[in-house]
């Protein structure tokens, strides 16, 4: 006998009623279960094909849905509708950890991905940044390895303090956002309270064809941006509640508490960065607020949760390539080979046809002469190639496009071209003397110290005290001292000398 409910029937995915949602279909009560009961089958089949590969970074996170909201006159930077007075766009954000798995914990120092998707009329714009204005490494040959690092050893599959640093510190250009990543941005109290970056220098192009570099900046509108867990309470809340930055974001927005970001832009014009003291494209670098200062453009509100966490958020695919008439990339090395990384690893974790997952397709209309592939739904029509003389769509290129700069000279490998005040030390120097206050440097120390008391191998120990010296002599000092007290003497930690022997080749580290 069917129960009678005012819930509608279960039925099988081929919408079909099923007759029990508790009992298999067997011979007789006690005997077997039988073949065709396609029901119990789907499940099964179903279940064992629920999880999708994760993201190779950025794993941990959650995201939701709002709106970009234009309040100031920025037009004569940019002619992208998004980007217009008064301009609303519909906004998806994800919030991150880099080097942790799916089911890592919320509070694990690592830097924060920031992205957003704004749908906008001409196209979906990605903007895929992060909680910080800068990044380890400034050449994409040295992201994999860098990832890899951070990530687990190949012998034990657990994450290696020793392998972090010896990374770091034969990578100078690391020593800046190191420094942010060992301060208090490195452990955010919640993703509400922290900034985002474009990190990147990006361009902008006017009607009239005036070509800008800019970096996106979105200021939290709740507090300064500093909120921070210390390591002791981040330590607890890993135990406590590993999904401790997922709930708050969610809970808030339940609660009709939205947060809200400021985007603000600084602005170089064109001419100036082929004679700016600092490479304005090195990834490792920020501009001084002093020579670009920062303007406001909009508002980001997120209001609205996912209500399925993975169709919304674990299939969302967001990737820097996506820009709209009037912004585009730039001459920044990082930034143009990312251009390609995200759509390849999208078809890798989400299959080819990702953009037409609902939470990736465009509100912009799509004529493409892509076609077929596994998990296409949308229907082809002829004519399927170009040129065409049967009214298929056809190219109408734009009067003005971004990322139209000039380029030219002999194929090399090398690094840019060192400025004036091109230097891996001094503006994390600079963030450790003028930025951290006394309690803030004294945070610094202990996070580092700690860091390197676990599992540090002498030789990486060495240069890692060098890599604080050449940041700030006095932090160096401090640290050297601690990590020195701390240990009684020298690091007993084997490295990576552990995994030559276990391997059984004998070499030492
Ligand atoms: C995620 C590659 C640098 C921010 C990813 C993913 C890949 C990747 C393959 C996983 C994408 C997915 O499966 O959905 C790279 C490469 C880089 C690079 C090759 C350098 C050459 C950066 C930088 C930033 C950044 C500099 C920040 C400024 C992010 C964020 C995500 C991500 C926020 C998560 C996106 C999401 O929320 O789904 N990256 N990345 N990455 N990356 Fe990068």
């Amino acid at each position: 006998m069917a129960r009678k409910t005012n819930v509608p029937p279960t039925t099988t995915d081929a919408g079909i009623r099923v007759q029990s949602d508790e009992h298999s279909l067997t011979v007789g009560p006690d005997g077997p279960i039988v073949l065709h009961d396609h029901y119990l089958l789907e499940q099964m089949a179903n279940f064992n094909r629920e999880r999708i590969p994760e993201r190779q970074p950025h794993a941990k996170g959650s995201g939701a849905f709002g709106y970009f909201e234009v309040t100031q006159d920025v037009s004569r930077y940019t002619k992208a509708k998004v980007f217009q007075p008064g301009a609303k766009t519909d906004v998806l954000m994800r919030f991150s950890t880099v080097a942790g798995e799916r089911g890592s914990p919320d509070t694990w120092r690592d830097p924060r991905g920031f992205s957003v998707k704004m749908y906008t009329e001409d196209g979906n714009f990605d903007m895929v940044g992060n909680n910080t204005p800068i990044f380890f490494v400034r050449d994409p040959i040295k992201f994999q390895n860098f990832i890899r690092s951070q990530k687990r050893r190949a012998d034990n599959g657990l994450r290696d303090h020793d392998m972090q640093w010896d990374f770091w510190t034969l990578s100078p250009e690391s020593a800046h956002q190191v420094a942010y990543l060992m301060g208090d941005r490195g452990i955010p109290k919640t993703w509400r309270e922290m900034n985002g970056y474009s990190s990147h220098t990006y361009s902008l192009v006017n009607e009239e064809g005036e070509l800008f570099w800019v970096k996106f900046h979105f200021h939290t509108d709740q507090g300064d941006g500093n909120a921070h867990f210390t390591q002791e309470e981040a330590d607890k809340m890993a135990g406590a509640d590993s999904d401790y930055h997922r709930r708050d974001l969610f809970d808030n927005i339940h609660k009709g508490n939205h947060p809200s970001w400021t985007l603000k832009w600084q602005i170089m014009p064109y001419e100036d960065a082929k004679t700016y003291r600092i490479n304005p494209f090195d990834l490792t670098k920020t501009w001084p607020h002093e020579d670009y200062p920062l303007i406001e453009v909009g508002k980001l509100v997120l209001d609205r949760n996912p209500t399925d966490f993975h169709t919304e958020i674990e299939q969302a695919a967001f990737e820097p390539n996506n820009m709209v008439p009037g912004v585009g990339l730039s001459p920044d090395k990082m930034l143009l080979a990312r251009g390609f990384s995200y759509a390849d690893a999208h078809r890798a974790r989400l299959g080819v046809n990702y953009k037409e997952i609902p939470v990736n397709k465009p509100q912009a209309p799509v004529h493409a002469y892509t076609k077929d592939g596994a998990g296409r739904t949308q229907k082809v029509e002829d004519p399927v190639y170009a040129p065409n003389s049967y009214g298929g769509p056809a190219a109408q290129p734009l009067p003005t496009e971004a990322g139209l700069w000039h380029a030219d000279g002999d194929m090399v490998r090398s690094a840019y071209t060192l400025r004036e005040d091109d230097d891996d030390w001094s503006q994390a120097g600079a963030l450790v003397r003028d930025v951290m206050d006394d309690a803030a440097r004294e945070r610094l120390v202990n996070n580092v110290t700690g860091h390197l008391c676990d599992g540090v191998s002498e030789k990486v120990l060495v240069r890692a005290f060098e890599y604080w010296r050449n940041i700030d002599a006095d932090i160096g000092a401090r640290i050297e001292k601690a990590v020195r007290d701390e240990l009684g003497g020298e690091s007993k930690a084997p490295g990576m000398a552990s995994a030559l022997s276990i391997g059984g080749s004998g070499a030492g580290g």
